[in-house]
């Protein structure tokens, strides 16, 4: 197999190093050789530590009639929409590690490939083999749900703040020193980039075709000091989750914040470390655990796909030969069924609790536990509800929000049982 690489960044130039590192060991498995034999970077000026010949125009890799492959490491959506299809044009079979691409393109990828590969593992979770876990091993059944810590840099700044007592802002400055996240975070700790990783294991697991704009997606810039106490008084982990759940002919799709049970084995995922649950209907519940990112562990995912491909176990991209239950439809955001933290500041006077447990009660919201943080001339009310409907909990939340007594807005945060 003779590959181009398109993007020889970060994980470019890992995947370089380990073709030629472990040169037999791949060989051995693929059944044959695995060749980088040209990269394309924007700057060929830029001092690299690399192998391989580099060209700074696409064109000159994809039209090498001598390379069968194409592995897109360039991220960004539109541009490398344009060389993925460009590539399968070209009849060369694509490798890419490119969340973002897929989360809008990814059926029509499939389409446009027919029986050409296309290989994406490294685009969820990095090192961790879930795409053809959830592909192949277990195809055998109807998958009732996924929970998913996706994102590495969340998990880094709400594993300090539970375990070091930073604030949200100081842990992030951490995550941004080490190189966990960009300049610029918006991505990561807005969810977004969890929401690309939830959508292509929702296709997986269901066929359905949704895009980020279709479902709930919240980050953790709310998450302050006062859900870190509440968690430790209830004994509770805080983590940025990926759901993706199947009841009857619905899936719900959502990334949020979520109080876990410190028993669950999720809780137990920290620092930028990556767990996925998956829950299979003859299986039950299975859990994979390991690095999400980094340039080695990201690399060990795009080659697992070239040795697939070389073995020639062609699949379509998303697994289902042909469509099935289609029946599946993405359930309304406010049908989602939860437990709830809330949290109020509200005036040091008598009578507030029965304000707020009153709107609850009519919202059809019943409270499971109640932490009261009195200040000088204030308080703050930390309360967990029973499960209750999402559309009841935001009409909940803005009612809370009215009362005089509620000196600003309240904040909500789901508790993942
Ligand atoms: N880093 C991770 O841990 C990780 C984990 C999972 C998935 N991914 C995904 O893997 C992909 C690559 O990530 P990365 O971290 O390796 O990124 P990166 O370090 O920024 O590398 C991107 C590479 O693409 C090149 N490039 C960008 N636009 C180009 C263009 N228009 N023409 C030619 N070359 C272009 C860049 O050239 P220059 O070097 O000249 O700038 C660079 O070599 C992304 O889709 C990312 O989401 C990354």
């Amino acid at each position: 197999m003779r590959i181009g690489i398109v993007g020889v960044g970060v994980v470019g130039s890992s995947v370089v190093r380990i073709l030629q590192q472990n040169k037999e060991v791949i060989a051995a498995r693929a059944g044959e050789e695995i060749i980088p034999v040209k990269g394309v970077v924007r700057s060929l000026g830029k001092q690299r530590n690399v192998d391989i010949s580099l060209y700074s125009d696409i064109e000159s890799v994809l039209n090498d009639d001598s390379i069968d492959t194409i592995v897109e490491l360039m991220g960004g959506v539109d541009e490398a929409f344009i060389v993925a299809k460009k590539t399968l044009g070209a009849k060369k079979r694509l490798v890419t590690a490119n969340k973002a691409l897929l989360a809008y393109h990814r059926y029509e990828l499939q389409e446009i490939a027919g029986e050409i590969p296309i290989g994406f593992e490294a685009s969820v979770a990095g090192g961790i083999p879930i795409i053809k876990a959830l592909r192949d091993g277990l195809g055998a059944n109807h998958i009732l749900e996924i929970s998913g810590i996706l994102n590495g840099t969340c998990n880094y700044i709400l594993t300090k703040m539970l375990y070091e007592n930073i604030d949200y802002a100081t842990a992030l400055q951490e995550a941004q020193h080490l190189g966990y996240a960009e300049a610029d975070p918006v991505f990561d700790v807005g969810g977004i980039d969890a929401a690309h990783k939830l959508l292509i294991l929702a296709s997986l697991a269901y066929g359905i075709d949704a895009k980020p704009d279709d479902i709930l997606i919240e980050g953790i810039t709310k998450i302050s000091n006062d859900e870190i106490a509440f968690a430790r008084e209830f004994g509770y982990s805080i983590k940025l989750l990926g759901i993706a759940k199947r009841q009857n002919n619905q899936v719900e799709l959502r990334i949020h914040p979520a109080f876990i049970k410190n028993a669950e084995m999720l809780s137990r995922v920290d620092g930028v470390m990556n767990g996925i649950s998956v829950v299979g209907d003859c299986v039950g519940e299975t859990m994979f655990y390991g690095a999400g990112a980094g340039g080695d562990a990201t690399a060990s995912a795009v080659i697992s796909d070239l040795i697939e491909i070389a073995r020639s176990k062609g699949a379509p991209m998303l697994g289902f030969k042909k469509p099935f239950e289609s029946g599946l439809y993405l359930r309304s955001q406010e049908e989602i069924q939860s437990r709830y933290y809330l949290k109020a500041e509200v005036a040091d006077k008598t009578g507030v609790l029965a304000q707020i447990a009153k709107i609850l009660s009519e919202e059809d919201i019943s409270i499971n536990s109640l932490l009261q943080q009195n200040g000088m001339n204030d308080a703050k009310i930390l309360l967990s509800t029973h499960y209750a409907l999402e559309k009841n909990i935001k009409c909940a939340l803005k009612r809370l929000g009215e009362l005089p007594v509620v000196l600003s807005e309240p904040l909500m945060i789901r508790i993942k049982d």
